[in-house]
C-alpha cells in the first residue's frame, strides 16, 4: 500500500522524498524495501515512544509477524513524534475555540480588492484574458487539482474525477477538466503565436492514487503529454483519542487520515512539485477541487487579473444565495483575510445588508485558488507548521485491549485536518473575484436523492449554460439538453460562424467536426 506520510523526521524524509520517475510518475521509496525489525530496533523504538507517551502503539509486538513489524515500524517512523505531540496540544485547543463567534472582529474584504465580472465592462476583462493566454504561452501557468478526497456523501467507489455525471457525451469530470486544459493551450497559441503547455498537478491521496494514475494510463492522458500531468500523494496525520493518544487501526497499523486539502503546502514541497515548478519556471497556479463541472480550469481571465493585479495569493468566490447559505464566508478578521465558517458568524451578521440591497459578508468561498510560486516557496518553508488545525470528532476503528478491531457506534476520537484556504493571511497582496455562479460553480457532492449538488444538478447547470452560449453567439436552442465540446469552445468563444442564425434542438451535442459531429 502506498503509504506517504508527510509529518516525519529529516532523515525520513530524506529517504521517503517522493520522487519523479520517468519525468512524470512519483514512487514513494521507503516502500520499495522493508527490512525486518531486530529486538533492538523495538528497544529503541519503545524507548522514543515512551518519551512522548506512546508506547502503546507497540504493545502487541510480541503476537506480530516479521512482516507485520516491519509495517508497525514503518508506520510509526514516519510520524515526526515530537512534531505530532504539537498537533494534538494545538488541535486540543482548536477545539476548545470551536464555536466562538467572530462577529465584533470581521470585516468584509475591501472594494478595491476584489473584482466582480459582472460589473466590469468587457475590454477591461478582455485585457486581463489576454495577460492571461499571454502566460499560459510563455508556459508559465500551471493547475493543481486537488482530488484527494474520498467522495463518500457521492456514493461512489473511486477518485470522484471518474464520475461519470451522465452527459451525453460519457465525459467524467478529468476527461473534461484535461479537454478544457487541451483547449487552453490552443487558445493560447491563436493569440500569441506560441504553444505552451499548462502543467497538471494533480495531488491524490493515499485512496485515490492508484486508481487515478490508472484511469489516467488507461485513458493516454486524454491526449496531453504524460510528462506534463504529474500526480503525487498528499499526506496523513495520525488519529487521537481524546486523551492524545494515537489509535492503533489494527495490531500493527497507526490509524491515520489524509491531512485535508490544506495538505498541498507541504506534499508540493516533499514531492519536489515545488522544484518542479522552479525548473520548469512555473509561477502562476490556479488550484481547485475536483468536484465542480463548471471549472474554468487555468482560467485566463483569472490568472491575468492576478497578475496584473500583483497578487501573490487570490480566490474566486460567488455571491452567497442567501443570508442561511451554509458556505464559507471570504473576508477579513482582525485586519487579515480568511475563510470564516457559517457557524462562526451569528444569523445577525449573516443577514447584514449594504445600502445597494447586496449581502454584506456575500464572497461565498469555491475552492478555487490563486498562488504565485513565491508564495508557495514561503509557505512550504516558513508558514505551512502554522497552519490553523480543524479538528473533528470521529467514529474511528481501533483494536481493544485484547487485540480486536472494533467500530465505535459513537464518536471515539479525533482527526485534524488543514485547509487549503488558511494561508490567505500569509498572503502581501489578497485579492478575490466574484464569479457568477451559474457560468463557473456547481459542485458535485451528494447522490441524487440530495437533490442538490448532485449528478442532476450538474448535468442542468452545464447544459443551461453551454445553451447559454449557444444564445449569446446568435443561435437558438430548443430544449434543454445541450453539450457542447471543450474541443469546440472553453468558455463560450468562436461560436458564431457554428451556431449565429441557426435553430437545434435537444439534445444538441456541439463536438469536434473533425469527429464529423456538429
Ligand atoms: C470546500 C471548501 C469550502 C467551499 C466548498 C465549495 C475547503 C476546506 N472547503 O468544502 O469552503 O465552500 O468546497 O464546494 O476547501 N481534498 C483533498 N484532500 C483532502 C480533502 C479534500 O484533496 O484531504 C479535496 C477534495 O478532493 C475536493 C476539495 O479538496 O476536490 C474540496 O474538498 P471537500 O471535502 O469536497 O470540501 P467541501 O466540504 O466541499
Amino acid at each position: 500500500m502506498g503509504h506517504n506520510n508527510n509529518y516525519c523526521s529529516m532523515q525520513q524524509k530524506q529517504q521517503q522524498q517522493l520522487q519523479l520517475t520517468n519525468g512524470r510518475r512519483l514512487r514513494n521509496v521507503a516502500t520499495a524495501k522493508r527490512s525486518i525489525p531486530t529486538m533492538t530496533d523495538y528497544l529503541k523504538l519503545h524507548t522514543q515512544l515512551a518519551q512522548v507517551g506512546q508506547e502503546h502503539l507497540v504493545k502487541f509486538w510480541p503476537e506480530l509477524t516479521d512482516d507485520e513489524r516491519a509495517i508497525l515500524v514503518r508506520d510509526i517512523t514516519e510520524l515526526d513524534l515530537n512534531e505530532i505531540k504539537q498537533y494534538f496540544d494545538r488541535a486540543t485547543i482548536s477545539m476548545n475555540e470551536n464555536g466562538i463567534k467572530l462577529d465584533d472582529r470581521l470585516q468584509p474584504i475591501a472594494d478595491d480588492q476584489i473584482l466582480s465580472i459582472a460589473r466590469t465592462a468587457e475590454d477591461k476583462l478582455n485585457v486581463y484574458r489576454e495577460e492571461g493566454l499571454q502566460q499560459i504561452s510563455n508556459g508559465h501557468v500551471a493547475v493543481l487539482l486537488m482530488a484527494g478526497g474520498q467522495g463518500t456523501r457521492l456514493g461512489f467507489d473511486h477518485p470522484k474525477g471518474m464520475y461519470d455525471v451522465g452527459l451525453q457525451s460519457g465525459k467524467t469530470l478529468f476527461r473534461i477538466q484535461a479537454e478544457r486544459i487541451r483547449k487552453l493551450e490552443q487558445l493560447a497559441e491563436q493569440q500569441t503565436g506560441k504553444h505552451g503547455h499548462i502543467v497538471w498537478y494533480i495531488m491524490t491521496s493515499e485512496h485515490t492514487k492508484q486508481p487515478t494514475l490508472a484511469y489516467f494510463e488507461a485513458n493516454n492522458y486524454f491526449g496531453l503529454r504524460e510528462e506534463n500531468v504529474l500526480l503525487f500523494e498528499q499526506g496523513s496525520l495520525p488519529c487521537f483519542d481524546y486523551d492524545g493518544r494515537i489509535i492503533l487501526d489494527e495490531k500493527h497499523r497507526v490509524a491515520r487520515s489524509p491531512d485535508g486539502n490544506g495538505g498541498i503546502y507541504r506534499a508540493m514541497k516533499n514531492a519536489g512539485i515545488l522544484e518542479d515548478m522552479r525548473r520548469r519556471d512555473v509561477r502562476y497556479l490556479h488550484a481547485h477541487s475536483v468536484d465542480n463541472i463548471l471549472i474554468k480550469v487555468a482560467d485566463p481571465v483569472f490568472i491575468g487579473y492576478c497578475v496584473q493585479e500583483q497578487a501573490d495569493c487570490a480566490a474566486k468566490v460567488v455571491e452567497k444565495s442567501a443570508p442561511n447559505e451554509a458556505v464559507g464566508v471570504v473576508a477579513m478578521v482582525d485586519g487579515k483575510h480568511q475563510v470564516v465558517e457559517y457557524s462562526e458568524i451569528s444569523a445577525k451578521t449573516s443577514e447584514m445588508r449594504n445600502s445597494n440591497g447586496r449581502l454584506t459578508f456575500s464572497a461565498g468561498n469555491i475552492c478555487n485558488h490563486f498562488f504565485t510560486a513565491d508564495f508557495l516557496h514561503k509557505i512550504g518553508s516558513t508558514f505551512e507548521r502554522e497552519l490553523k488545525l480543524h479538528v473533528a470528532k470521529k467514529k474511528i476503528p481501533f483494536v481493544d485491549n485484547a487485540g480486536k478491531r472494533l467500530t465505535p457506534d459513537k464518536p471515539n476520537g479525533i482527526k485534524i485536518e488543514k485547509f487549503v484556504f488558511d494561508v490567505f493571511e500569509f498572503a502581501e497582496k489578497f485579492v478575490a473575484m466574484e464569479v457568477l455562479r451559474d457560468e463557473e460553480f456547481s459542485a458535485l457532492k451528494n447522490a441524487d436523492a440530495a437533490g442538490k449538488d448532485c449528478p442532476s444538478t450538474a448535468r442542468a447547470d452545464l447544459h443551461r449554460l453551454h445553451r447559454k452560449y449557444i444564445e449569446n453567439a446568435g443561435g437558438l436552442v430548443h430544449g434543454d439538453v445541450c453539450e457542447i465540446s471543450p474541443s469546440v469552445s472553453y468558455a463560450g468563444e468562436n461560436l458564431e460562424q457554428l451556431v449565429k442564425g441557426k435553430s437545434f434542438s435537444s439534445p444538441v451535442h456541439l463536438r469536434d467536426s473533425l469527429n464529423g459531429h456538429l
